[in-house]
């Protein structure tokens, strides 16, 4: 008997740690069916598409769209999710965007600058 796959709903997956965590979720032995959420269609295929292979078949990774500032996006894929799998196991939040700085400083004193 297969056992059932950790669902697992990731948004932003198309670039950034999105994207390097769906390829740690795929490099696991774990088995899970990995959703990954992008603003459209397109990029979440293309996520899929680059990441599938034969030994990681395209149905483990499951484009879908997800805008996390957009209610409507939201209920739309929650009802994607539901009829497929009926549960979320695992949600990783990540969509975002990160406005700090681009690099650690060389010094390593990361929070010298914070009162
Ligand atoms: N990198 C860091 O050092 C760092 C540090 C602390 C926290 N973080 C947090 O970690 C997360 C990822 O960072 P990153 O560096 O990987 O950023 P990134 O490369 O800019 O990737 C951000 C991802 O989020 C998506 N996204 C943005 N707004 C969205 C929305 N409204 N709905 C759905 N997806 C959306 C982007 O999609 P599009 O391609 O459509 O824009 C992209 O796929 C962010 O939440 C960030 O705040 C990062």
């Amino acid at each position: 008997m297969t056992a059932s796959p950790t669902i697992v709903v990731l948004t932003g997956s198309n670039s950034g740690l999105g994207y390097e965590t769906v390829k740690s979720l795929l490099a696991s032995s774990v088995p899970y069916k990995i959703y990954c959420g992008a603003r459209s269609l397109d990029k979440a295929q293309k996520t899929v598409d680059s990441l599938s292979s034969a030994k990681k078949p395209a149905d483990i990774l499951v484009p879908l769209v997800l805008d996390v500032s957009s209610d409507e996006s939201i209920a739309a894929a929650t009802k994607t999710v539901a009829e497929a799998d009926g549960r979320v196991d695992v949600l990783i939040n990540n969509a975002g965007k990160y406005n700090g700085p681009s690099r650690w400083p060389r010094s390593g004193h990361v929070f010298a600058g914070l009162s």
